[in-house]
C-alpha cells in the first residue's frame, strides 16, 4: 500500500505514523461518525452535500461539528492533491475523543479526534458491469437510525461477510417485509419500466449518488416513485441494481440464487439499468471530472 499523507487533529502525517490512543470512544464505543467522498480527476464530487450528511449525522450522535466547512475543504483539497491517484475516495471520520475515565456519558472538555485519509478509487470491474453482480438477503438487524452515517457498522460488516463468505457482492436488507438498503449501498428496483426507491427515511442512509440516480431520471423523464418496496416486489422485480460512491450504478442479476428478471433478460443486466448506467458515465465524465462537478 502506498504510504500517502493523512490528517489526524491538526496534522498532516505519512498514514503509517498516524496514531490515535486506545482509550479513543471511536474505539471503545463506536462513538462517532464518518462519510466517504468520491473524488474523480481531483475532483472532490458534492462536497458540500457531503459535509451537509457530516452535519446531520454529527446532529443525530450530539457531538459539536470540530472544524467549518472551509477549514475542511482546505484539509480535503491539501489530501487530494498529495495523493499520486487521480480518482481516489476520500474518507474521514470523527468520534468524541479520548477519554481515560471509560464513562458512558459524554466527556467534558475532550477534543474530538479528527481523521482523513485519501485510497485509490476501486469502481467495479469490467466483468462485474457486463454481467451484474449476485446478492442474497437478510433481515435488517441494524438499529433505528441508519439515516445517520456511523462507525457502528458491526451488522454491515457481518451482513457483507455473509455474502462474500458464498461469492456475492452484496447483502440486501428487508426490515418488516420492505426493502431498506445493501450493507454498503442503497438499492433501486426496476418494476414495468418504472424505478422505484425507497423512501429516504431513518430506516437507510441518504445516499449521495442515490440522488445523482433520481436526478438523471428526471432530467431524462424516466419514469420513477419513490415509495416503500415489499419483499414480494423485491423479489419480482424486472430488474435491480445497486448505488454507492465506489459502486456507482451496478446491476444485481442474481437474488438468493434466482435470476433477476423475466423472460430471455433474466439473470442479465436490464435496460433500464443499462441506460441508468450509461446516463451516469456521461455526467461521470462531463459533470463529476471537473470543478464544481
Ligand atoms: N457507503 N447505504 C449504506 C449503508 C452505505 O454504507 C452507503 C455508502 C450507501 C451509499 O451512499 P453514497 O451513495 O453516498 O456512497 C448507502 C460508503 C461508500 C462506505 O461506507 O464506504
Amino acid at each position: 500500500m502506498v504510504d500517502t499523507t493523512c490528517y489526524l487533529n491538526g496534522e498532516f502525517l505519512p498514514l503509517s505514523e498516524a496514531r490515535i490512543s486506545p482509550l479513543d470512544r471511536g474505539f471503545l464505543y463506536s462513538d462517532g461518525v464518518y462519510e466517504v467522498i468520491p473524488v474523480y480527476s481531483r475532483f472532490p464530487f458534492r462536497m458540500d452535500e457531503h459535509l451537509r450528511r457530516l452535519q446531520i449525522s454529527l446532529d443525530g450522535i450530539r457531538l459539536p461539528h470540530p472544524y467549518s466547512n472551509e477549514e475542511w475543504k482546505a484539509i480535503i483539497l491539501r489530501l487530494i492533491a498529495d495523493a499520486p491517484f487521480e480518482d481516489q475516495t476520500l474518507y474521514f471520520q470523527v468520534t468524541r475523543g479520548a477519554d481515560a475515565r471509560r464513562d458512558p456519558c459524554f466527556p467534558k472538555g475532550v477534543k474530538p479526534t479528527v481523521f482523513l485519509f485519501t485510497a485509490p478509487l476501486v469502481s467495479p470491474t469490467a466483468a462485474q458491469r457486463e454481467t451484474g453482480v449476485s446478492a442474497i438477503t437478510a433481515e435488517d438487524i441494524r438499529w433505528g437510525r441508519c439515516d445517520l452515517k456511523t462507525v457502528s457498522l458491526l451488522a454491515n460488516v457481518l451482513m457483507r461477510q455473509m455474502a462474500a463468505d458464498h461469492g456475492h457482492a452484496e447483502t440486501v436488507m428487508l426490515r418488516d417485509g420492505y426493502l431498506t438498503e445493501g450493507s454498503s449501498s442503497n438499492i433501486f428496483v426496476v418494476k414495468n419500466g418504472v424505478i422505484l426507491a425507497p423512501p429516504q427515511d431513518q430506516r437507510i442512509l441518504a445516499g449521495i449518488t442515490y440522488d445523482i440516480v433520481l436526478e438523471l431520471a428526471i432530467k431524462h423523464g424516466a419514469a420513477h416513485e419513490i415509495r416503500p418496496i415489499s419483499e414480494a416486489e423485491l423479489r419480482s422485480a424486472d430488474e435491480l441494481w445497486i448505488t454507492s460512491s465506489s459502486k456507482e450504478v451496478l446491476a444485481i442479476t442474481t437474488l438468493d440464487g434466482q435470476p433477476v428478471g423475466h423472460g430471455a433478460l433474466a439473470g442479465k443486466p436490464g435496460p433500464v439499468t443499462r441506460q441508468m448506467h450509461a446516463w451516469f458515465c456521461t455526467f461521470r465524465e462531463n459533470v463529476m471530472r471537473h470543478a464544481n462537478g
